[in-house]
């Protein structure tokens, strides 16, 4: 029964969103190679896609530069990913719109208490691949800084092939200064994870693909 329930929910997606779980999307606005996550929130099928675009060739244990692709329903308050797959102690990437305009806001959690931001890693959005309708809106950005990061003494990354497991939230309610990225948020109602495929993601063309984005 559960499994039937599932399979609707994957179908309603396929025909809203356009973003299957796991597939690989070749995006022809921005010409990247991407794969996809999905962070189901609601029975009902809505959810956030994640779409990551990533250099190919890189090693290991190296800090490299990441395209964000979000496709959210236009009735989300804000929505969340955890670089590594837990809220606390790694760089945090929240969203939401200001009117018809995407934020995109740096931050970091020492604890399970508000995120507060984090210079570490640089977002810039492109008005290539950023758009919306009536049921939608996404956007493509740029993030440098979100492969690697310490805790502690510790420096940490993400792997360029495989899956690195990442986190999402979501939140109903719109931050309280929609137009600032350090506005106040409330916490969230659902959170998730998935296996985020790198290894699908890589771009040959990457750093050449990225500077033709607006
Ligand atoms: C006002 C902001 C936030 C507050 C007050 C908050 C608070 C909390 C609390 C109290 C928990 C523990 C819940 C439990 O154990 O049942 C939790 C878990 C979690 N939160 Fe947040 N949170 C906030 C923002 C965020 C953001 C921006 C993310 C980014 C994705 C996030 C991701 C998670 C995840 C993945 C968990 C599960 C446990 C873990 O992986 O650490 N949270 N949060
Ligand atoms: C609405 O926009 C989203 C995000 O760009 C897109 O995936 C979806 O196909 C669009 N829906 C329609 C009906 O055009
Ligand atoms: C907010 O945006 C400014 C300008 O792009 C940037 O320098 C700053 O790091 C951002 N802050 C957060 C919390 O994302």
């Amino acid at each position: 029964m559960l499994w039937t329930l599932w399979f609707g929910f994957v179908a309603a997606l396929l025909g809203t969103a356009g973003a299957a779980d796991g597939a690989v999307y070749q995006d022809p606005e921005t010409g990247l190679t991407y794969t996809t996550g999905f962070g189901l929130y609601k029975s009902s099928g809505d959810g956030i896609a994640v779409r990551i675009a990533i250099p190919s060739g890189v090693e290991s244990y190296t800090p490299f530069d990441i395209v964000i692709q979000i496709i959210a329903p236009v009735t989300i308050g804000w929505g969340a990913l955890a670089w590594s797959g837990s809220m606390v102690k790694n760089p945090l990437f929240l969203f939401w719109r200001n009117g018809q305009n995407p934020v995109v806001s740096s931050r970091w959690a020492n604890g399970h208490t508000t995120p507060t931001p984090y210079s570490g890693v640089s977002y810039t959005v492109f008005k290539t691949g950023t758009r919306s309708n009536s049921t939608h809106w996404q956007f493509t950005a740029l993030c440098k800084g979100c492969s690697s990061w310490t805790d502690g003494s510790t420096t940490r990354y993400l792997q360029p092939r495989g899956g690195n497991r990442v986190a999402f939230a979501y939140s109903p309610n719109k931050p309280s200064s929609p137009a600032s990225n350090t506005s106040a948020i409330t916490v969230h109602e659902v959170h998730g994870y998935w296996s985020h495929d790198f290894t699908s993601a890589a771009n040959t063309n990457f750093e050449n693909t990225v500077a033709r984005l607006q």
